[in-house]
């Protein structure tokens, strides 16, 4: 029998940001996509805000020698604070100095090779070893609320899930059809209002083979365990290390939900989806909305 995935809280969250980014070229020649913004903050910043929320004291960013500008972006600035401290602008110097909260460790590791996002996971091996660990893909942007709203964030209520049902989570939302072939797809059976339990999942399935429209967004629950089948996984769809196929594996072992989370997903890896995001959180925005309310309104 497998011992339980998690008793207390979730502490360590992946982040693979070692994408090129192509779809944002010419920008990402010298911005990785994860810093493009949404308002003020970047992608980034989001997805750190929300493993956060769901509890987690160490960030492990898997990057690669491009990738400077995460690390530079979560480093101190030494100059900029001090300017902005003798100028007495004191909320820009909170927002400076608050993209991550004291208690929570950065830890940076490299993907040497672009393998896959199996193979970005298994980089972060060493800093996680056989805990329980969370994974966000910062391009899928889920706002719970307007701007958060104080309500759980996304991997918040996967991680209470994980602990409650002692399985792994994963976070999923409906697609259309003809778009499985851009994503997870899972073949799972309804337990509850939000969680299923799940008999299969496949990577990027055309629509005539795909089992459901049930697709797999950025937002993984997964047990240390994952590290050892990652190893034995061998390069799947698109000839890449997929984690799709690891969690394949790991539902001969453990049971592992699919989570319908409360929020909105913004796909932020396309240009479609960073429009909506911006525009959704300009709306949320007390000190934009109206002006943007009205710009919409003057295109219709
Ligand atoms: C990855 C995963 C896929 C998942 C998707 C969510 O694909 O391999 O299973 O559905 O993220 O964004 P990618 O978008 O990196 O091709």
């Amino acid at each position: 029998m497998t011992s339980r995935l998690m008793t207390s809280r979730l502490r360590k969250v992946v982040f693979p940001v070692a994408g090129l980014g192509t779809r944002f070229l010419p920008a990402t020649k010298v911005v990785a996509k994860e810093m493009l913004p949404v308002l003020d903050r970047p992608l980034i910043q989001y997805a750190v805000d929300e493993a956060i929320d769901a509890g987690a004291d160490t960030l492990v960013f898997v990057t690669n020698r491009y990738k400077h500008a995460i690390a530079d972006y979560f480093d101190k600035a030494y100059e900029l604070e001090s300017k902005l401290e003798q100028a007495g602008k004191n909320e820009l110097l909170a927002a400076v100095q608050d993209t991550v909260p004291r208690h929570v460790r950065c830890v940076f590791v490299t993907q040497p090779e672009a393998l896959g996002l199996g193979h970005a996971v298994l980089c972060a091996k060493p800093v996680i070893g056989d805990e329980p660990f969370g994974v966000i893909l910062p391009d899928d942007l889920i706002v719970n609320g307007p701007q958060g709203g104080g309500r759980a964030g996304a991997l918040r209520q996967m991680a209470e899930a994980a602990i409650r049902e002692d399985a792994g989570v994963i976070a999923v939302e409906e697609v259309p059809r003809e778009a499985t072939g851009k994503y997870g797809i899972v073949d799972a059976a309804p337990v509850s209002d939000r969680a299923a339990r799940i008999r299969m999942v496949i990577e990027k399935p055309r629509p005539e083979d795909a089992p459901s429209n049930l697709a797999i967004v950025g937002r993984y629950v997964l047990p240390g365990r994952i590290f050892e089948l990652l190893e034995k996984t061998t390069p799947g769809a698109g000839g890449e290390i997929q984690l799709t196929d690891a969690i394949e594996m790991l539902l001969a072992e453990r049971p592992v939900l699919a989570w319908r989370f409360e929020g909105t997903r913004y796909d932020c890896g396309s240009k479609l989806g960073l429009v909506k995001a911006t525009l959704a959180m300009a709306l949320a925005d007390p000190a934009l909305a109206d002006a943007t309310r009205e710009f919409i309104r003057e295109w219709n």
